[in-house]
């Protein structure tokens, strides 16, 4: 089968990089669904990868976690999908990527794809909501529906990138949350008021300052998803006493000491959790994707793309990881098809 994959770590404008390869097809294990493959995104943890791991000698590494696809052949305790399932996912991060024309996934890790989008519009989602949800319901515990997160406020760092694509619309549709994004372009800037931010403030400017100008001052609490270390004591000031951070990005170092005064509650959100340790929840996510997926058929949620770079080859794959390693996406990368 087609794939793309790497032998060796390497900066994204050398060649080898990111290379087309011919692999072994893939058998399923007893809970796989052996999925092909119609349309991937592309995520920061597919560049970050990329760069740091090695593959054994003579072995490639093949990246990529969002996917949607066609359920081609089931594992035998399969009990949720049949072939011919039109599926989305965000895989596992130990085990093989998703650019590759057939692929594994365990089935409660999946689910029935967006009726009303085609392939490219819904691979943008799973691995952002996945990370969104999580990081919104069971880390900071705002209360879905109802009057969930009435009278607070959460600020959103990095609102026009993939995840605060999706977290600005998951927190507006099922909280009463107000939403403050940071976005340092107008382009950006518009993007998040577009997704439903009650406001757009930017992250290269002092926070308090810009939250006390548009009236709301100390939020309660925030959404660091890139560039922590370059906010954190911003964002320490800017929240409330008791108030909570949820982050996602990676740092060398974070200082808890740092939120003692203020006794902040720090939360750790790593999409990857439930399928590497195989948690006994780890069909909360297949719900989650089904109920996402419910919520943009019901025109709710919109896809989050931005940016269709063609078919899934080597030469596209090293262009999608370029903007990403720039730090200037907005919303999401999706390829289409092996040619
Ligand atoms: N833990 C997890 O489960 C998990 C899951 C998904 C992603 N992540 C990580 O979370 C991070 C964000 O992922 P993503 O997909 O949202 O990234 P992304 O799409 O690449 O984010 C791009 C956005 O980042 C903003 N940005 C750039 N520099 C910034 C700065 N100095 N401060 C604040 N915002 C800045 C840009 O906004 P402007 O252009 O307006 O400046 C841009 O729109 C990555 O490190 C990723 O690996 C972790």
């Amino acid at each position: 089968m087609k794939a793309v994959g790497y032998h060796q770590p390497l900066p994204i404008d050398q060649a080898e990089a990111l290379l087309d390869l011919t692999l072994p097809e893939p058998t399923p294990g007893p809970r796989d669904l052996l999925v092909r493959v119609h349309a991937v995104s592309v995520n920061p943890v597919d560049t970050k990868i990329r760069r740091r791991k090695a593959p054994p000698e003579g072995e490639a590494v093949v990246l990529g976690w969002d996917a949607v696809g066609i359920v081609e052949a089931v594992g035998s305790q399969v009990s949720g999908f049949a072939t011919g399932d039109r599926v989305y996912y965000a895989g596992a991060i130990d085990r093989p990527g998703s650019n590759s024309e057939l692929h594994l996934v365990d089935e409660r890790i999946a689910a029935s794809a967006p009726a009303s989008l085609n392939d490219a519009e819904a691979a943008a989602l799973p691995l952002t909501s996945i990370t969104a949800w999580e990081l919104l319901f069971d880390r900071l515990r705002v209360p879905k529906g109802g009057h969930g997160g009435a009278g607070q406020t959460l600020l959103v760092i990095g609102g026009a990138g993939g995840v605060g694509s999706i977290l600005i619309q998951l927190a507006r549709q099922l909280t009463q949350l107000r939403v403050v994004a940071t976005a340092s372009r107008p382009e950006t800037r518009q993007w998040c008021l577009e997704l439903g931010a009650h406001a757009v403030i930017d992250h290269h400017q002092p926070l308090l300052a810009q939250l006390q100008g548009e009236g709301i001052g100390e939020v309660d609490m925030v959404a660091s998803l890139t560039n922590t270390f370059e906010h954190y004591e911003q964002i320490i000031e800017a929240l409330r006493p008791q108030g909570q951070i949820a982050v996602i990005d990676d740092m060398d170092v974070l200082d808890a000491m740092k939120l003692k005064t203020k006794s902040i509650s720090l939360h750790w959100e790593l999409m990857f959790t439930r399928s590497l340790f195989q948690t006994e929840d780890m069909g909360e996510q297949g719900k989650l994707l089904a109920e996402v997926a419910r919520l943009v058929d019901a025109g709710r949620i919109r896809s989050t793309v931005n940016e269709q770079f063609g078919a899934i080859n080597a030469a596209n794959l090293r262009r999608a990881h370029a903007l990403l390693e720039s730090g200037k996406a907005r919303g999401k990368i999706v390829l289409e098809g092996f040619e």
